[in-house]
């Protein structure tokens, strides 16, 4: 069978998992590094490609080895960059999602657009409206960053006045999404692929702690059937609304109302690491087969799984798991270094042995 071939956006550990789990199936990837990117993570995994400004998008496509499609392994990327791209290949995910995906704005309207059911929100820019937001929607209010946030950054909760005088001048001048505090009992998200030609599957549905904004635990499945049944619907109308094909992350609030979207993550997701066990097809493998008009790969997950991030952390812990993956990165405090899965037909169990993993990882419990 001749080899297939995808480019990724991007060189970190997303980009990493997705040539890690495509070439099994036959596929060749190359690399593409914006800025300077550090590499260290698809070193020896396909050509990697500097980008270099005011390139030619054909001589680029080229130096690519001519993909048969182009992916990116993060939101964050130049639509421009991406739509340029298209004379010569598909990409997906579609630019327009790419463009809702990195403005919270536009995604919010999009989502609501859909019929999902998002917290009360109020557009923002500057102090005068800043305050206004907050009076309307109350405290505790979440101010978002319309662009540039993820893991917690760019973003500020404020539960007083006090709070919402320090936050201002953060904010400062950028354009923002005010949100009301949703009054949540844990935070779930589902993870699922599109293909080209319209096959759906989904994973469970997984429960996610984070750790100052960024996500710590995340354990599967959640065992709701009902709240499944809801997060599957909300996915597949995303999947078919945006005509989307690729691998979709779905972030929701599971409030006393039902399931709350929060956010949408247009890729592969840290949440979705765990399927690399379990499953017989992980979210990369699905990814890769999804955006190349495979058949897709089987996402049950009959026995409960979790996966610990190592964030900052880089020591492969002694107590039995599952697998440890470490990405290759250089250590930095909060740095998403790794992350170890669990595996338990026992939930109880599989919980306890996740809390026994963090507190040998973090050297405290959390
Ligand atoms: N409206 C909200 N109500 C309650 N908690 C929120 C709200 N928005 C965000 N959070 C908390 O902050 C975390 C990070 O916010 P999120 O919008 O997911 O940004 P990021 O892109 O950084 O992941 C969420 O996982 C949740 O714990
Ligand atoms: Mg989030």
């Amino acid at each position: 069978m001749s080899k297939r071939r995808v480019a990724i956006i991007g060189c970190g550990q997303l980009a990493q998992m997705m040539a890690q789990e495509g070439q099994p199936l036959g596929v060749e990837f190359s690399f593409l590094a914006e800025n300077g990117e550090n590499t260290d993570c698809v070193k020896g995994l396909g050509t990697i490609v500097e980008m270099e400004p005011g390139q030619d998008p054909e001589a680029l496509y080229q130096a690519l080895g001519r993909p048969e499609v182009i992916t990116s392994e993060r939101e964050q990327v130049s639509v421009d960059l991406l739509r340029s791209f298209q004379p010569f290949c598909p990409v997906y995910p579609d630019p327009h999602i790419t463009e809702k995906a990195q403005h919270r704005l536009r995604e919010k309207r999009a989502l609501t657009d859909s019929g999902l059911p998002v917290a009360p929100f109020a557009a923002a820019q500057g102090e005068k409206e800043l305050r206004e937001a907050v009076d309307q929607l109350g405290y505790p209010a979440f101010i978002k960053s319309c662009e540039n946030g993820y893991d917690g950054k760019n973003q500020w909760c404020v539960k007083s006045a006090a709070d919402l005088d320090a936050a201002i001048p953060q904010a400062g001048d950028q354009e923002c999404v005010v949100e009301a505090g949703v009054n949540f009992a844990c935070e779930v998200s589902i993870i699922g692929a599109r293909s080209a030609s319209g096959e759906i599957k989904a994973y469970p549905l997984t429960e996610n702690r984070h750790r100052n904004g960024t996500l710590l635990l995340s354990t599967a499945p959640y065992d709701n059937p009902e709240l499944l049944k809801a997060a599957e619907g909300y996915l597949a109308t995303l999947l078919k609304d945006w005509d989307y094909v690729g691998v979709l992350a779905v972030e929701c609030f599971v409030s006393e109302s039902g399931l709350i979207v929060n956010e949408v993550a247009p890729r592969v997701h840290n949440s979705g690491h765990w399927t690399f066990v379990g499953p017989e097809a992980s979210q990369f493998a699905n990814h890769i087969r999804a955006i190349l008009d495979m058949p897709l790969g089987d996402t049950a997950c009959p026995v409960p799984v979790a996966m610990v991030n190592m964030l900052g952390v880089d020591v492969a812990p002694k107590q039995d798991n599952d697998g440890v993956w470490l990405y290759g990165k250089a250590l930095r405090p909060g740095r998403k270094m790794g992350h170890v899965i669990l595996q338990d037909p026992d939930m109880d169990q599989l919980r306890e042995r996740s809390e026994k993993m963090i507190e040998e990882l973090y050297g405290e419990k959390i």
